[in-house]
């Protein structure tokens, strides 16, 4: 096969980057997901030897997303790589839940090819607006041989998906891999490698993930100063399968809380232990009851317990 024929799948899904606002001057008061993916693409440098292809998924503003797009992405995504001319997808995405989106797509596709998903912080009616960059880069790094599994490109850092969290609500370089740190970045079209690339972590496959509606209710409980166990009493006679607690530094947990979640694991709910501290992870305690979740955050904890209850 010819380098010329290969292809680059752009899956638009919404998001700030696809915002629009009255005023170029706006960079608060827009609406997210407006901008067709397929205008976003229009005007970008070529990349040689790659063709872009644009594909709308959906329009959403990323605080909404649901199963039934995570299914719908995963299933569109699946098809996409499995074709031999594609060398790689690129998921424009809000930044509110793209944490959670790559945690999900990399536990369900574990793809050998790079998926990397992008987005901005500021609209695209903006008048500098961070998401043409962040294109390039992501579509830089989707057509790179070196790359594989999901990955978050965001100000010119690559980002794992186990890592990866939003860490500011309004900064251009609103995403952190914490400890970890960023997996590439990105130079003047130029890929500088920091650590290995996502590879495995396959929970499931997304072809076998049952219809949404019937995925099992896993809820995230935060310990607090004053917590307490009515959330999670009226969570187990709500009938929730599973509860990830965001305990508090090392996962630890108010009394209260801890005796209703102990209480709550004694009566079939899968619990796990994550902290709310935003870097760092749960060290497990020799004899903990409550097991810690693997060095996730909260929210992707959730996700792998869900991934773990559908088996
Ligand atoms: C969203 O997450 O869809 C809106 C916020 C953003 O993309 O920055």
């Amino acid at each position: 096969m010819q380098v010329s024929e290969r292809r680059i799948v752009v899956l638009g899904t919404g998001g700030t980057i696809a915002g629009r606002a009255a005023a170029a001057s706006d960079n608060v008061g827009y609406r997210a997901g407006e901008v067709p993916v397929s205008d976003l693409l229009r005007g970008l440098p070529a990349l040689e030897g790659f063709s872009i292809e644009a594909e709308q998924v959906a329009q959403v503003d990323s605080k909404d997303m649901d199963f039934a797009l995570w299914c719908t992405l995963a299933r569109r995504c699946a098809e996409h790589l499995a074709q031999p001319d594609v060398a790689g997808l690129v998921v424009t995405h809000g930044t509110d839940t793209m944490e959670e989106t790559a945690f999900f797509l990399q536990s369900v596709l574990a793809p050998v090819k790079p998926v990397v998903l992008t987005g901005a912080m500021r609209p695209a009616t903006s008048v500098l607006a961070d998401g043409p960059q962040n294109l390039v880069d992501a579509l830089t790094v989707a057509a790179s041989p070196l790359a594989q599994g999901v990955c978050v490109l965001f100000a010119g850092q690559v980002h794992g998906p186990l890592d990866v969290q939003k860490v500011h609500s309004y900064r251009l370089d609103a995403f952190s891999s914490g400890d970890a740190g960023p997996i590439a970045h990105v130079e003047e079209g130029r890929l500088r490698l920091m650590r290995a690339w996502p590879q495995g972590g396959a929970l499931r496959n997304a072809a076998s993930l049952p219809p949404p509606e019937q995925w099992p209710r896993v809820e995230i409980v935060m310990n607090h100063a004053g917590a307490g166990g009515a959330i999670v009493r009226a969570l187990v006679r709500d009938g929730v399968r599973g509860i990830v607690a965001a305990g508090t530094g090392n996962g630890t947990l108010h009394h209260a809380l801890e005796a209703a979640l102990v209480e709550a694991q004694q009566g079939g709910v899968a619990v796990r232990r994550a902290s709310r501290c935003p870097q760092g992870r749960v060290l497990p305690a020799p004899g903990a009851v409550l097991p810690a979740a693997d060095g996730l955050s909260p929210v992707k904890a959730r996700i792998a317990l869900m991934l773990e209850l559908m088996a």
